[in-house]
């Protein structure tokens, strides 16, 4: 068995090479000619956004779910390493109707089978692609009995220090994805807290359904491997400005 660590350097050299310019890429590219390419259906059903573009990311990573009392899974959030694919995208848009798919089959082969998106997390920025990281995805305790989605790049050369380069965010509008027994839906939240972004969408999206059935008490909870490209809009922050 290889050492985890063998394995996590392994996975983000291999990563690296399977998307050329990922890795190297210097930040801050031109957006203005970007815009997310919904169809009119979702961009009714998600409604268009009113700030303009920050930061396109692709974060990979896992869904949580656990088995209800009805018999099937429900979310309990999420956790995901989120890379700034600004610059990929700024000089090759057509790219972002693949990126997410060419990352679910790598996220999903026998290679990274061993590794947690945590160890990913950790081992990622300290080895060949810390400039290419936005930050973290994941789950707080919203007070309220509930738990809300956040989007963190506190850690990101950008922002060191910066303790409000946060998005905390509540879900406005969802679709299902064109194929919604395997890709989790799209989703379009406005900030609840944080000045990272105004809003963010979660789209095109590959993985993250759980089965459709668990029995209650005895189904264990899962976490279910997904990709998505996460779009940031607004922020007073100036995320995906050159450092
Ligand atoms: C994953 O773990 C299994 C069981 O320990 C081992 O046989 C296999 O070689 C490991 N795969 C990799 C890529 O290290
Ligand atoms: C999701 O599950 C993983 C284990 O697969 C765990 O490490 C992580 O803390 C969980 N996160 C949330 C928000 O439930
Ligand atoms: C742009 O990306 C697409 C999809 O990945 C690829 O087929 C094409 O070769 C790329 N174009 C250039 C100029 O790199
Ligand atoms: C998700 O959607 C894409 C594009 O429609 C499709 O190619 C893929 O098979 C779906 N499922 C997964 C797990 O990516």
């Amino acid at each position: 068995m290889v050492a985890i660590p063998t394995l996590v350097a392994t996975i983000a050299g291999t990563f690296c090479s399977s998307f050329p310019g990922l890795c190297t890429q210097p930040g801050g590219c031109d957006l203005s000619g970007i815009s997310m390419p919904l169809s009119p259906d979702q961009q009714t059903a998600l409604g268009l956004p009113t700030t303009p573009l920050a930061a396109i990311g692709l974060g990979f990573g896992v869904q949580n779910y656990t088995c209800s009392a009805d018999n099937v899974f429900v979310s309990t959030g999420a956790v995901g390493e989120v890379f700034d694919i600004s610059c990929l995208a700024s000089s090759n848009s057509s790219l972002l109707s693949t990126i997410h798919d060419d990352l679910f089959s790598f996220w999903y082969s026998s290679e990274t089978g061993n590794v947690t998106v945590q160890q990913l997390i950790e081992t990622l920025p300290n080895t060949v692609v810390s400039n290419a990281i936005l930050g973290q995805h994941y789950f707080i305790d919203n007070g309220a009995g509930g738990i809300s989605p956040v989007w963190d790049s506190r850690a990101i050369p950008q922002f060191q220090g910066v303790a409000d380069a946060v998005f905390v965010g509540n879900v406005v509008a969802n679709t299902p994805d064109a194929n919604p027994t395997e890709n989790v839906s799209w989703l379009h939240l406005v900030k609840v807290s944080g000045n990272l972004a105004d809003e963010v969408y979660r789209a095109f999206t590959a993985g993250g359904i759980p089965p459709s059935t668990c029995v209650s008490g005895t189904t264990q909870d899962i976490s279910v491997k997904y990709v998505s490209q996460y779009w940031f809009f607004g922020g007073s922050l100036g995320l995906g400005s050159p450092c």
